[in-house]
């Protein structure tokens, strides 16, 4: 029985054909893809002051589980207090500045190695060597507490950690603002990554990343193989502040036209790495439209009966089956993936129990031209599988790559293409389409970050 779908505002989003698209600018800047200078000005008005994820709260389950997190030439550690909160410090020894922290690890305290001053989990200066001074601490280094780690932003929210450098910055509540309980009817905080959980450098800007993963107009193109599968011309948009997301009922140009047959076949074909959410529930489907076959085996549903509706139902029993909570989802949510562009670095693809993210992150030495992705596939799990079934971080060595399933493959080659072609000095800026609103929407937000400046 369902109560309330905080998920289902996408439901009533409007059809991108109706998006009053005079607000965006559709041509968008190529300079901000390959200048240092744009990278510069991002690096202090977006990244120095956005919440950002950093990270999975499952990484640290343990009080003094500790995590550098790096953002262009910034580093921060992350760590799980004894009191189980998770705080985030600037990764720099308040003595000479060294950077305490490398990697990830376990500690009781922090011990900067360099002369060995150390901290509280909770930040607080607790020790300085004094192997040749006979005074007390504050006369060998001032006063004591204005020594403690500098403190960042960290909080919490579906399983990610998120952290901004900015103390001032409003709560994440405020930047997620309704995109919070939209997302929340997902149970993100109860997946965990199954399968894919890769990392490698690639040779474009982090937006281009971003920009390759919010538009479906590029399936004809690049994935010719989806093209049957999704339904681009009933594709809906939703803003919900900062943030935007879109999402695409499963069936062919073709769909409204298709008969009960074509319709089940096509379920029955969807390629399992790319919707393993929605394959997942096929066995229950197949008893589903059994019940609806002729003596030839082919589908007839009366009135109100349809291949969509069935399959919603099947992926509403198997979840339920399995133990996850869909009562926050609407039956659209059932069958229909929503895309997000979680601003600013954030892709998430999600179905029930089911979540594909990709974060970009700038190149750390700055080069505007490279960044890196992280792609995870997350699945909800009963949690007494959840740790037998975890996918470590993989984390590529540059000059490697690694081997993604075909729709990855074709996005990871066609982003480089493209950041190839936004190089030349003569193309001056993109020209967006109206099949192109959460490019459109995410630009403007970024415009918005940077200021006139930009
Ligand atoms: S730089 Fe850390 S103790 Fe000296
Ligand atoms: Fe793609």
């Amino acid at each position: 029985m369902r109560t309330e779908n905080h998920g289902s505002g996408m439901d009533s989003a409007l059809p991108i054909a109706e998006i009053d698209f005079s607000r965006y600018h559709m041509r968008v800047s190529t300079e901000r893809f390959t200048s240092r200078d744009y990278q510069e000005l991002e690096r202090e008005k977006l990244w120095m002051r956005v919440w950002q994820i950093a990270g999975r709260a499952d990484e640290l389950p343990e009080p003094g589980d500790w995590k550098v997190y790096t953002v262009l030439d910034q580093s921060y550690v992350l760590v799980r207090g004894r009191d189980g909160a998770i705080r985030g410090f600037v990764n720099a020894c308040r003595h000479r500045a060294n950077a305490f922290c490398q990697g990830s690890g376990h500690s009781a305290r922090f011990t900067c190695p360099y002369h060995r001053w150390t901290w509280e989990l909770d930040g607080r200066l607790i020790g300085v060597a004094m192997p040749d001074f006979r005074g007390s601490v504050e006369e060998f280094v001032g006063p004591k507490d204005e020594l403690g780690l500098l403190p960042v932003q960290v909080e919490v929210f579906a399983g990610f950690i998120f952290l901004n450098p900015d103390m001032s910055a409003a709560p994440l509540a405020d930047f997620l603002g309704p995109a919070a309980q939209a997302l929340a009817a997902y149970r993100l905080e109860e997946m965990v990554p199954v399968g894919l959980n890769v990392r490698e450098k690639i040779r474009c800007n982090w937006k281009v990343v971003i920009d390759a993963f919010q538009e479906g107009y590029h399936v004809q193109g690049v994935h010719p193989e989806l093209v049957s599968y999704m339904d681009m011309a009933r594709e809906r948009f939703m803003e919900f502040g900062l943030h935007c997301a879109c999402t695409v009922p499963f069936g062919g140009a073709r769909s409204a036209t298709a008969g009960p047959e074509q319709e089940v076949a096509m379920y029955r074909q969807l390629p399992a790495p790319n919707f393993p959410g929605i394959v997942a529930a096929l066995p229950r489907f197949e008893n589903l439209v059994a019940l609806y076959l002729d003596g030839d085996g082919a589908p007839h549903f009366p009135a109100g009966v349809s291949a969509r509706g069935l399959m919603q139902q099947a992926v509403r029993e198997t979840m339920t089956a399995r133990g996850l909570d869909v009562s926050a989802l609407s039956d659209t949510q059932m069958s229909d993936y929503q895309f997000w562009a979680l601003f600013p670095n954030v892709y998430l693809q999600l179905c029930p129990g089911e979540a594909t993210v990709i974060i970009a992150a700038p190149d750390r030495d700055g080069d505007p031209n490279a960044c890196s992705w992280h792609v995870c596939h997350y699945l909800w799990l009963p949690a007494e599988l959840r740790e037998e079934q975890r996918a470590e971080l993989v984390e590529i060595p540059e000059g490697e790559h690694f081997d993604y399933f075909l729709a990855l493959e074709q996005d990871y080659s066609q982003m480089q293409q493209q950041q190839d072609g936004l190089r030349n000095r003569a193309v001056k800026f993109m020209s967006l389409t109206r099949q192109e609103p959460r490019v459109a929407h995410f630009h403007a937000v970024l415009d918005d970050w940077l200021g006139d400046s930009a």
